[in-house]
């Protein structure tokens, strides 16, 4: 950032990272050192992998966004700062008299830049709280005695282009720069770049117990938000206004973020899928899509519900209302261990197909993708649409089962449904046995959602 400006409002305003610590309900270092432990049975031997944090995103001008850790760098190491590098060995090495099978270079503390972005774990910070043995500047970075030419292979991908930070000796550009320079001697090493996005998704699809808690409190806090807004939900009200009743209550349960841009779609907005600008004025004869998800430390929920904004849905909402519901089921009852991935979306694509059948809006079941353009499922962790190898699912996998059927204005089909769109959306646990709805205490039916509707608030 750039310091042109009264002080006073960068002290208010400044949006770049750091270290502002809250222990509630944090993974534990065990969790992130055992991820660490589980990727390295997958590398192969006499490997290493490097990880670098996110770079810092300009907005604009001075402002930057709110710095978003890499997921990956998250999961490995619980750092939430940026300009800092992991590198993990698939065999203990001594570095600096210290045997080690991983090192990490983390942003050095700076008095002068803490006044404005808040304090840094620093080299110390980063031992202590997170539990690293080797833990080195990211300066120290440049000429470390690493020597690359005794491994095999080296899993890497590089950051998107990082913008250079003044008077930073060692920003994102630089470690990129001290590594490439470490490794030139070696440049086949490291030709490979979808090697280690393969391994993470193998390692992250599958959910541990602290990663469920987690994703439970994003789930619980969104789910708060979608109650109260559905109680205010009035003609003459915006989108944005639905938008931020759902947002003040994930805020206000410790989200630091949405997952994802909100969507809140009202009238014809709601036929565009993701639909983020949300400035309408809310009519009463009009439904509005809601799609949105608290993040809460880095796990996102990813709930959908669609309302009359009169608080009644007409006989024809109800007639697709009805049709995406009974897809939503039928695409949940899927979500079993050992199934393929793709079940859960065959099975809703194929209620959706019959029921468009039998109102009369498409001719062919071949013709349903015309109001149904979107898969059904994806899975659902750090990021939203998170990784995962689209394997059979197992046990511990959490995904998403959204169905939606959208009829914009001017569709081959009778006028009296043009206009609905109507998506329905829950996170699903997968198990051995019977799916677990971790969105469950959210109404879906058109009853509970009347009778929610009609409550005061
Ligand atoms: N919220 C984006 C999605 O449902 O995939
Ligand atoms: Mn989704
Ligand atoms: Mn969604």
């Amino acid at each position: 950032m750039k310091r042109s400006l009264p002080v006073f409002f960068f002290v208010l305003l400044s949006l770049s990272a750091g270290a502002q610590w809250d222990d509630t309900d944090r993974l534990s270092n065990d969790f992130h050192r055992a991820r660490r432990e589980a990727l390295r049975t997958l590398m192969p031997e006499k490997s290493a992998a490097v990880f670098f944090s996110n770079p810092v995103r300009n907005r604009n001008n001075d402002v930057d966004f709110q710095f978003s850790q890499n997921p990956d760098f998250y999961y490995l190491s619980g750092y939430t700062e940026p300009n800092a590098v992991i590198i993990l060995f698939k065999e203990a090495r001594v570095f600096d008299g210290i045997q080690t099978n991983e090192l990490i270079f983390v942003q050095d503390r700076n008095p002068k830049q803490e006044i404005w972005n808040g304090k840094r774990l620093g080299v110390e910070g980063t031992r202590q709280m997170l539990g690293f043995p080797a833990v080195y500047r990211g300066i120290d970075l440049k000429g470390f005695g690493i020597n690359w030419s005794a491994l095999k292979e080296v899993l890497i991908v590089l950051p998107d282009q990082p913008n250079r930070e003044r008077d930073n000796p060692a920003d994102l550009s630089d470690l990129v720069d001290f590594l490439k320079e470490g490794l030139s001697a070696s440049p086949d090493l490291y030709q490979n770049h979808t090697a280690l996005p393969k391994l993470m998704a193998r390692l992250r699809e599958k959910k541990e117990p602290g990663e469920l808690k987690l994703l439970q409190k994003a789930m619980d806090i969104t789910i708060d938000g979608f109650k109260d807004m559905i109680r205010q939900l009035s003609p003459g009200m915006t989108e944005y206004q639905a938008q931020a009743i759902v947002e003040y209550h994930a805020k206000k349960g410790g989200s630091e973020y949405m997952g994802y841009p909100s969507i809140c779609g009202g009238g014809l907005n709601a036929c565009v899928l993701h639909y983020t600008f949300n400035r309408k004025k809310l009519k009463g004869e009009e439904l509005i899509l809601v799609d949105m998800g608290a993040e809460y430390h880095g796990y996102t929920a990813d709930i959908t519900r669609t309302l009359p904004v009169d608080g009644k849905y007409s006989e024809e909402e109800k007639a697709i209302y009805n049709l995406v519901l009974a897809a939503q089921d039928s695409g949940i009852s899927k979500c079993k261990a050992g199934n393929a991935f793709r079940a859960s979306h065959e099975a809703a694509y194929e209620v959706i197909a019959e029921g468009l059948l039998k109102l009369g809006l498409i001719n062919s079941a071949s013709e349903a993708g015309r109001y149904f353009m979107h898969g059904t499922s994806h899975f659902l962790g750090l990021d939203v649409h998170d990784a995962g190898t689209y394997g059979p699912l197992q046990a511990g996998v959490v995904m998403t089962v959204e169905p939606g059927i959208y009829i914009p204005e001017g569709s081959p089909c009778d006028r009296k449904w043009w206009g609905i769109g109507i998506r329905i959306e829950d996170d699903i646990l997968v198990t051995d046995a019977v799916p677990v709805n971790m969105t469950a205490a959210l109404p879906r039916t058109i009853a509970e959602l009347e009778k929610l509707m009609a409550e005061d608030f």
